[in-house]
């Protein structure tokens, strides 16, 4: 995501995009000059890829768009149901816009920041890029085919026939889009590196910034740097003159010493700033302003993970793009929503595997969580090169980034051949950023002396959390991490696995062959200090890759929270791991479909060394709490009331009660937050429940529900965390699964809104939102 005022000259490309879907006809058949597309002369493009096509009856959307999301669910392609039962089609978008007679001297930019897959770019008839894969970012340099004063079409044509990915992949302009006025000669794209380095006891920061002259003629030009500190206060600030040729970039070199720095980490992410202005006679020709922190990183072979010299594990989550409801078009707030679920239960870390999404990092920084920063291809063709080059170049900034992950379970990973492999790309990202350690998330091979391991700054192995031992022997000198591990399998709110619905019990109890349960899983990494932490696979359940049921479930059920970012109560195992402050959680709930009398395993998970469980009044008896099991109790089922305590010493630290609900009353709403930036982005995550006459939360519930909006804010799309669903996710109900659906809600324009939520017989719920101003980025004009 871009802010306002980060740059100059920074406009949105949002609204108004022209956009069919499917097959389109590029070229004449029947006349030599049928040469169009990639090879067709300038400007002498033809059908949906020229000036002049009549795109008058096309739908009209707005960018991010997942062109995927909209589809019934199908399973008339075994690939499409790996991809989440979604079948994917060409797509095509247009765009027309105005640029100024005054913008002749500028360069003209066009940044997609992900389009799946694959897209041609055309601008007024002439194809400018082609971008193959979907999880990088690319810049398109439209300049020397730009109309000024006048209308430009932008056509990107998807073709996404083949894919990148084995989950759920959405497809189309599914990340922002901006247009760059720049001056000729100015700062380049990522061209700002602010590298804080703590050398015997004193932090330097240098500071290059690297000057692009897009003229014809050598230009001179003065740079500023200044660095601020959280509150604003300059710490420092230098400039250099400099001359630079045409065609030509040129980096200049500041270095500063602060003193008294505030630390970036986890518990406190604390940012400085750095301005970048390039001058010529007195002009602002270009700035830039990048938020950075200062931390430092150690890996030891032996003891594991160090941030800023104090020793923890990494406690992560891998996660997926996707996101109930919007698919792959997920808004940045949602992309927090997100983060900040994994960071209450306990997260300090995550990997975006398998893709790279600079949104992520910057939210990390400013949440702080830590990221491992993948890429999805091995490989050392041009593109892939180019892609991984300037994936360094987005994330040496961010002080969340602690290491680049070259690879997920190559074939080669094992062997010499991949090894070349790994080395150049090492190499090429290095020139970029050669302050943080790489990795490649290994599944086998890592026991290879000719292979990648012995090439990595950390061994990353994913599962096989029986060769932790091996390897460490094998590499005494290199330190490792869990780069993917667990893959226990549970549904929200389910207590018996239950093959004929596709249903796992959210007990810790069902894995694929290949993981661990959570409690295993996460004992194996705990109680070896040379492990420096873990990835858990996954975060939160992702569409696609349907595990461990196929069609017609539609998403895995991997996650610790279910793909709205509700608690399963696997949540609550890692909450006890990896949180201090005192909480208890009792399950199963007492809404159980049983007769009074059944045998029943009662559990805690908690954080406290002791814990108590009591049903109806009775204790069960007070029992030491295992720091892995955690604790349980058999007894027969009865309805009730559940209360659980925990306990150090003779003090209560926390409890929790729980009650057999009555029919259901009513739809409660809460909402991550209730005010709105009026920025046409800004966005809500509306949860709905269950609760009864007495306000108790109805675990059973599945009633069907329909959200409303009222003023400045519509609703983008609807789930429930089941991963069986195939209601439709762009409309506005949906059913509760077990007892919970949510709603993404957006800004649409600047005014209030009310969200309403009401299901037959049953009383409703409201809640007001405010929308507060805030200085946006302007949309590019459009016709
Ligand atoms: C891993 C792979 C992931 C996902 C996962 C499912 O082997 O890296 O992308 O497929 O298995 O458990």
């Amino acid at each position: 995501m871009k802010h306002f005022d980060q740059q100059p000259g920074l406009f949105a490309l949002r609204n108004g995009w022209k956009f069919y879907e499917g097959a389109l006809e590029k070229a004449p058949k029947d006349r030599h000059d049928a040469v169009r597309g990639l090879y067709g002369k300038v400007t002498m493009n033809w059908g949906p890829t020229s000036m002049e096509y009549d795109d008058s009856d096309w739908a009209t959307v707005e960018v991010p768009h997942d062109s995927v999301i909209a589809h019934d669910f199908t399973d008339e392609s075994e690939i499409g149901v790996f991809h989440g039962g979604k079948v994917k089609s060409p797509v095509w978008y247009r765009l027309h816009f105005l640029l100024d007679e005054a913008d002749r001297d500028k360069q003209i930019l066009l940044e997609f920041e992900g389009v799946s897959r694959e897209a041609t770019v055309y601008v007024n008839g002439t194809v400018l890029y082609v971008s193959r894969s979907g999880y990088h970012p690319f810049t398109v340099d439209m300049t020397d085919v730009a109309h000024f004063g006048a209308e430009n079409v932008l056509v990107v044509e998807i073709d996404p026939s083949e894919d990148e990915g084995w989950w759920y992949e959405g497809c189309g302009i599914y990340r922002s889009v901006w247009l760059l006025k720049k001056e000729k000669v100015h700062i380049a794209e990522q061209g700002l590196f602010v590298r804080p380095e703590l050398e015997d006891g004193q932090w330097i920061v240098r500071v290059s910034v690297e000057v692009e002259n897009t003229t014809y003629h050598p230009e001179r030009a003065e740079v500023r740097v200044y660095l601020y500190d959280p509150e604003g206060n300059e710490i420092a600030d230098a400039s250099r003159k400099l001359l630079v040729d045409q065609g030509e970039k040129e980096y200049i070199s500041v270095i500063a010493y602060p003193e008294d720095v505030e630390l970036w980490d986890t518990d406190h992410p604390v940012l400085y700033r750095c301005t970048a202005e390039l001058r010529a006679e007195g002009q602002i020709l270009d700035y830039r302003k990048e938020w950075f922190g200062f931390r430092t990183l150690r890996f030891d072979p032996e003891t594991g993970f160090y941030l800023n010299d104090v020793n923890q594990k990494l406690k992560g989550f891998c996660i997926h793009q996707d996101h109930t409801g919007v698919g792959v078009a997920v808004p940045y707030a949602i992309k927090e929503y997100r983060l900040r679920c994994l960071k209450e239960i306990g997260a300090t870390a995550i990997r975006t595997a398998h893709h790279t999404d600079p949104e992520i990092q910057e939210i990390a920084d400013h949440i702080g969580l830590m990221v491992m920063e993948e890429s999805r291809s091995f490989r050392t063709d041009p593109d892939t090169l180019k892609n991984i080059r300037d994936m360094a170049r987005r994330a040496r900034n961010h002080p969340s980034v602690i290491f680049y992950s070259l690879f997920n379970e190559e074939p080669l990973q094992g062997t010499e051949y991949g090894a070349r492999i790994a080395r150049r790309m090492r190499e090429v990202i290095s020139r970029e950023d050669d302050s943080r350690p790489f990795t490649g998330a290994n599944n086998n091979g890592f026991l290879e002396p000719e292979g990648t391991a012995p090439l990595m700054d950390v061994i990353g192995v994913n599962y096989n959390t029986n060769q932790y031992d091996a390897v460490h022997e094998r590499f005494p000198e290199i330190p490792i991490v869990g780069s993917e591990t667990i893959s226990a399998f549970a549904a929200r709110g389910v207590y018996q696995t239950d093959e004929e619905r596709h249903v796992c019990a959210d007990l810790d109890e069902d894995r694929a062959p290949w993981g661990n349960t959570v409690r295993d899983g996460w004992k194996q990494v705990n109680e070896r200090p040379f492990i420096s932490g873990t990835f858990v696979w996954t975060g939160l359940d992702y569409r696609g890759e349907p595990t461990p049921y196929r069609w017609p479930t539609i998403a895995s059920l991997f996650g610790a929270l279910d793909s709205c970012g509700f608690k399963k109560n696997a949540a609550y195992l890692y909450k006890a791991f990896w949180t201090k402050a005192p909480f208890v959680h009792a399950l199963p709930d007492m809404d159980q479909p049983m007769d009074t009398g059944t045998p029943t395993e009662f559990r805690i998970y908690t954080n406290c060394k002791e814990a108590e469980l009591f049903l109806n009044g009775r204790s069960l008896g007070r029992k030491a709490v295992d720091p892995y099991e955690m604790v349980s109790w058999d007894a027969p089922y009865e309805m009730g009331t559940m209360r659980a305590v925990g306990y150090e010493g003779d003090t209560v630290l926390c409890e929790e009660i729980q009650r057999t609900p009555g029919a259901v009353a009513r739809i409660r709403l809460t909402l991550n937050k209730t005010i709105l930036a009026a920025d046409g982005s800004d966005a809500i995550a509306v949860n709905a429940e269950a609760v009864d006459a007495m306000g108790n939360f109805v675990p059973s519930a599945d009633t069907l529900v329909f959200f409303e909006t009222e003023g400045g804010a519509k609703i983008i799309g609807t789930g429930n965390g089941d991963p069986n669903s195939h209601e439709p996710d762009g409309l506005h109900y949906r059913r509760l699964f077990h007892g919970r659906c949510q709603a993404i809600l957006q800004n649409c324009d600047g005014s209030d809104a009310v969200v309403r939520v009401r299901a037959e017989g049953l009383e409703g719920d409201e809640e007001f939102i405010q929308t507060y101003e805030v200085d946006t980025i302007p949309n590019i004009p459009v016709e």
